[in-house]
C-alpha cells in the first residue's frame, strides 16, 4: 500500500510523518511525504503530475493556506491552495485511482448554531479561509464522492508542539508580558494533531478492511473550550511543568473587542456523533491534549 503525504511540513504533517510508519500495523506500507519544496500547490499541472507519477492509493492532503487573517488579502493564492490543488488531486484520482483523504475545518460554518455542527449541515463561511476551504470541499465531492474515493476530515482549533499554533503563540506571550487579552467568547473543541493523526490512521485502516465511511467525517478532542479556556489550561500545566515560572495574567475579552482582519465563527462545535458509529477509536479531552504537547515540550527544553 502506497501513501502519500501533502504538507508534510505543517504541524499535522510532521506528526503524521512522526508516527506514520511505525503505527500503520501493516505489512509492505509505504509512506511517501512531500513538502512544499517538492511541490508548490499553486502549479496545478505539477500538482496532477506528481500524483500520476507516484500512483498513491491513499493521498493524505494536510497542505492547507491556513493564515485566517492574510488569507483576506492574499485571496487568490488561498483559493489556490486549498480549492484548486485539492480539486486537481480529485481529478487525477478519479482517473487513476487511489483514495484522497482531505482536511478541512469547523470554519466552513457561520458559527451561529447553538447546537454542534453535523457534517452534512449547511455550510455557509464568514471569510475567505472558510470559503476557500469550503469550495475545495465542493470540488472534491463533486468529483469522487460517487465512486466513494474521498473521505473530508473536519476539525477545529489545531493544536501541537510544532510551527506556529494558537498553543505556542499563548505560551511566548505568557512567557514575555504581565498581561495578556484572549477573546472568551468563540468556542469549539481545540485538538492535538496527535488525535488527528491516530484518527487518520484509523480511518485508513477502516476502509482498507472495506467498511462503510462517509465522505464528510467530524473529528475534534472532546469538550468545549473557548480561547480564553485553553490559554488558562496552557497557562495551569505550563507552570506545573515548570515551562512558565511568572506566566502573565489573562484577560478575558470579547470578540468585538478584539479587531482582526478576518470573521470568526463564533460557535463552531463539530458534532461527532457518526464518525464515532463508524471508526473504533476514544476521544480524548481537549485538557488532556493541552497537557501531554506541553509535556513534550518540557522534554525539549
Ligand atoms: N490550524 C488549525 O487551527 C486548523 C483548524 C481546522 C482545520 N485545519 C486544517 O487542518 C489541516 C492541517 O492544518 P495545519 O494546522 O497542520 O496547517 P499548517 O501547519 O499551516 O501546515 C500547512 C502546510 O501547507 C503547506 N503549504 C501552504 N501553501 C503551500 C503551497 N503553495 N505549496 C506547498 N505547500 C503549501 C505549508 O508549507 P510551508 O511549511 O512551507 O509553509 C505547511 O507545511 C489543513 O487542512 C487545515 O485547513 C487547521
Amino acid at each position: 500500500m502506497k501513501i502519500l503525504i501533502i504538507g508534510g511540513n505543517g504541524q499535522l504533517g510532521k506528526t503524521l510523518n512522526s508516527i506514520m510508519p511505525s503505527r500503520m500495523g501493516m505489512d509492505l506500507v509505504e509512506v511517501l511525504s512531500i513538502t512544499r519544496k517538492d511541490l508548490d500547490l499553486c502549479d496545478i499541472q505539477s500538482c496532477k503530475k506528481i500524483v500520476k507519477q507516484i500512483q498513491p492509493d491513499y493521498l493524505i492532503n494536510v497542505a492547507a493556506y491556513t493564515n485566517v487573517d492574510l488569507a483576506e488579502r492574499n485571496s487568490e493564492m488561498a483559493f489556490s491552495v486549498n480549492a484548486f490543488a485539492p480539486k486537481a488531486f480529485a481529478e487525477i484520482l478519479r482517473i487513476n485511482g487511489g483514495k484522497l483523504i482531505h482536511f478541512s475545518t469547523d470554519y466552513v460554518f457561520d458559527g451561529k448554531s447553538n447546537m454542534p455542527y453535523k457534517p452534512f449541515d449547511l455550510k455557509n463561511p464568514i471569510n475567505i479561509y472558510g470559503q476557500t476551504k469550503a469550495e475545495g470541499e465542493d470540488y472534491i465531492l463533486d468529483i469522487l464522492q460517487k465512486s466513494n474515493q474521498c473521505f473530508i476530515i473536519r476539525t477545529s482549533w489545531v493544536i501541537s508542539q510544532y510551527g506556529n499554533n494558537f498553543l505556542l503563540k499563548v505560551l511566548d506571550l505568557l512567557n514575555q508580558k504581565e498581561n495578556i487579552n484572549i477573546v472568551s467568547d468563540q468556542m469549539s473543541s481545540p485538538t492535538s494533531t496527535k488525535s488527528l493523526s491516530n484518527f487518520c490512521l484509523e480511518l485508513i485502516k477502516t476502509i482498507h478492511l472495506g467498511k462503510e465511511c462517509s465522505s464528510i467525517l467530524h473529528w475534534t478532542d472532546s469538550g468545549l473550550a473557548s480561547w480564553y479556556d485553553l490559554a488558562q489550561a496552557i497557562s495551569e500545566y505550563g507552570k506545573e511543568l515548570g515551562i512558565l515560572i511568572n506566566p502573565a495574567k489573562i484577560n478575558p475579552i470579547k470578540t468585538i473587542d478584539y479587531p482582526v482582519i478576518a470573521s470568526r465563527p463564533l460557535y463552531s462545535v463539530l458534532d461527532i456523533t457518526s464518525t464515532i458509529n463508524s471508526i473504533n477509536l476514544k476521544q480524548i479531552y481537549w485538557r488532556e491534549s493541552v497537557k501531554e504537547i506541553l509535556h513534550k515540550i518540557a522534554k525539549l527544553q
